[in-house]
């Protein structure tokens, strides 16, 4: 008990990651912003009364904000901020069609928690994530690796799923990987995708897993088709409230997460989907695991796409 974590949006995104802060019953306070008057207030009502049912303890506060950071008291002290303010993609749209007005979003959001959380770990899930990422790190200023994107631990779930429902067999023998960006340079890591040990390589066919890097890679689209209006959230939030949870307890868990890379794989200055160890300082370290050549030149590849991307948020 004793820590602090604020959720800034609180549509779909942000209130299913409170709620699973909340129903984790390890931080005193919840804390769920947004600009929609009396949402949040009213989200965190129902979601408080909940707890006599599941048995947290957890205070859930909702606070509307104002355009010029009214409201924003309610985030001082949190330990951890996770910012989903932003829209959603519609069908057909990508990621990248987001871009300019998440940017103003997340610039005003970043702004308000340099002034109101200076010592928190900046969790950023709106897209484009990874470009959403840089910005608020260069709103916030924030040391580097306090300010870290949610995407990798999403992807990978989205793999194994595929692969366990393919093979039939329990989730909980699927390992996967997947590095890089959240779109189309995702960058899945045969080599490192297990079933009960056993290479996945040895399981299915090259085509079949093909096919399935496809879906996932693809895997926010087949929601968004399907929900017709906004997207995915049910594992989005479990992802984000994972990586959020590492922090608060400095677990030392280790995720696919977006970090700053800065040397790790003769790659430098960007923001890339990595393994990472995460601790109260955000990522505590980069992890470099072991790739064979295409999935490196993968890699490489995917940071140069999105470094030149990055490179132009600094003007949004
Ligand atoms: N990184 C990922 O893996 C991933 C996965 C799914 C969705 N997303 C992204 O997460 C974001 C949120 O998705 P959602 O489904 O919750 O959308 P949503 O439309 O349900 O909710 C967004 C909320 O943000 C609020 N908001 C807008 N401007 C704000 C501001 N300045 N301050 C505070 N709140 C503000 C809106 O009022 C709304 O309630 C989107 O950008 C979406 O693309 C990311």
């Amino acid at each position: 008990m004793g820590k602090k974590v604020t959720v800034v949006g609180a549509g779909f995104y942000g209130s299913t990651t409170a709620q699973r802060l909340a129903e984790y019953n390890i931080f005193d306070t919840v804390v769920l912003t947004d600009i929609v008057e009396g949402k949040p207030e009213g989200l965190a009502l129902d979601m408080s009364q909940s707890r006599p049912i599941e048995g947290f303890e957890t205070r859930v506060v909702g606070q509307t904000t104002g355009p010029n950071g009214e409201g924003y008291e309610a985030i001082e002290g949190s330990h951890v901020v996770v910012v989903t303010a932003g829209l959603p993609r519609k069908p057909g749209m990508s990621r990248m069609d987001l871009l300019e007005v998440n940017a103003r979003i997340v610039r005003q959001v970043a702004e308000n928690i340099t002034k109101y959380a200076p010592n928190a770990v900046v969790i950023v899930v709106s897209n484009p994530l990874d470009e959403m990422t840089a910005l608020a790190r260069i709103a916030t200023q924030f040391p580097r690796q306090r300010v870290l994107g949610q995407a990798g631990i999403l992807d990978t779930a989205r793999f194994s799923h595929f692969v366990a429902e393919d093979l039939g067999v329990a989730v909980a023998s699927v390992k996967t990987l997947t590095l890089g960006s959240h779109g189309d340079t995702m960058v899945p890591v045969p080599s490192h995708c297990t079933v009960d040990g056993k290479p996945l390589a040895d399981l299915l066919p090259a085509e079949k897993i093909d096919e399935l890097v496809r879906r996932t890679r693809n895997g926010g689209a087949e929601i968004v088709g399907l929900l017709k209006t906004g997207s995915a959230y049910y594992a989005p939030s479990a992802a984000a409230a994972r990586m959020a949870r590492a922090v608060a307890e400095d677990s030392g868990a280790q995720f696919p997460v977006c970090a700053w890379v800065d040397g790790e794989y003769g790659i430098s200055g960007v923001y890339l989907g990595v393994m990472a160890e995460l601790g109260a300082e955000g990522v505590r370290r980069v992890i470099e695991v072991d790739l064979t050549d295409s999935e490196l030149a993968a890699l490489k590849t995917a940071a140069e796409a999105v470094r030149a991307k990055q490179a132009d948020v600094a003007n949004l």
